[in-house]
């Protein structure tokens, strides 16, 4: 048995352990809701999500999820919480915990989660942040365990800018025991204080050179130019990451089995050509349909 899980802010929070409870609670949720076995075991309880930015996956995975689960999940706009008219976030915490069983935020800063988690007395989770989306690399491991049968011996390159996924995959394809590369131009590198732990606990390498860093992949990865809040510098980005979509001749360096990898939503024709996307549309889509299962497996280790 790992240690019980408080919060879900950031992956780095985590131990090797408590990554692979998540994930085995996972799978055992995704067999039996297969299988028409239902798990009522959040009965009674309610999640708030708070949302201060788009979202189609993360939104109707974390309601569905409750909802399966026996529980309930309220909506929460930013743009209609007091939040958005400058409402602390550490009274929010304060007042939310009173009514909630658990929060999960979708933000700008991570230190909103931070605080959320500081000043509230109830499991926050985070549902992306600029820095961190680690929900999602929770479903990326759960795909690429299902898939592959074990982490063993698996590398994963992810390609293009060094945003909230690169950072959150670094953090925890190592904790898995993976290898990691990044292909990202020198501009757009992850967080240099990941990269250093990366360096130090794992098998980690950061480059331009595309080929290097996808040379022997098991599992390619990718993401948009422009993330949610960088949407004014999209020309400048489509011109800095020219070069790094994920194409057949990029793949070329890959394992002839590589799986290939989306967070979603994809752009067609930029960081990923439509025929490799629909080539790797079956897990690509398995992938999303994860979200809802690991997020499952989080809400029942959280609030239960
Ligand atoms: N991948 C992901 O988080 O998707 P949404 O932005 O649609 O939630
Ligand atoms: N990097 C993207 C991920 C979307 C799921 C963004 O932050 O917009």
């Amino acid at each position: 048995m790992s240690e019980p899980i408080k919060h879900l802010k950031k992956l780095g929070d985590l131990s090797t352990e408590q990554i692979m409870s998540i994930l085995n609670l996972a799978d055992q949720l995704k067999y039996e809701q297969k299988h028409g076995i239902s798990h009522p075991l959040l009965a009674g309880k309610t999640l708030g999500m708070i949302f201060q930015k788009a979202s189609t996956r993360t939104r109707v995975s974390f309601e569905v999820g409750m909802y399966q689960l026996g529980g309930n999940a309220l909506f929460l706009s930013s743009r209609d919480l007091q939040i958005g008219r400058g409402e602390p976030i550490a009274d929010t915490a304060r007042v939310l915990s009173r009514y909630l069983d658990g929060i999960m935020i979708r933000t700008f800063a991570q230190q909103e989660v931070e605080d959320l988690a500081a000043y509230g007395s109830i499991p926050i989770i985070n549902g992306l942040t600029d820095y961190a989306h680690p929900c999602q690399v929770l479903a990326d491991l759960m795909t690429i365990r299902e898939r592959k049968g074990s982490f063993k011996g698996l590398k994963l390159c992810f390609i293009g800018d060094g945003n909230n996924m690169a950072n959150s995959l670094i953090v925890g394809c190592i904790k898995v025991g993976m290898q990691v590369s990044i292909a990202c131009p020198d501009a757009y590198q992850p967080d240099a204080g990941l990269m250093a732990w990366a360096s130090q606990n794992g098998q980690f390498a950061v480059s331009s050179d595309i080929a290097a860093m996808v040379k022997d992949a098991d599992v390619v990865y990718t993401d948009v130019w422009a993330s949610m809040g960088n949407e004014g510098e999209a020309e400048q980005r489509k011109q800095a990451f020219a070069g790094y979509q994920v194409n057949d001749a990029v793949m070329a360096p890959a394992k002839p089995d590589a799986m290939v990898l989306h967070c979603l939503p994809a752009h067609r024709g930029e960081e990923i050509t439509a025929a490799v996307l629909e080539a790797h549309a079956d897990e690509i889509f398995e992938e999303a349909e994860n979200r809802l299962h690991a997020q499952k497996a989080v809400l029942v280790m959280l609030m239960r």
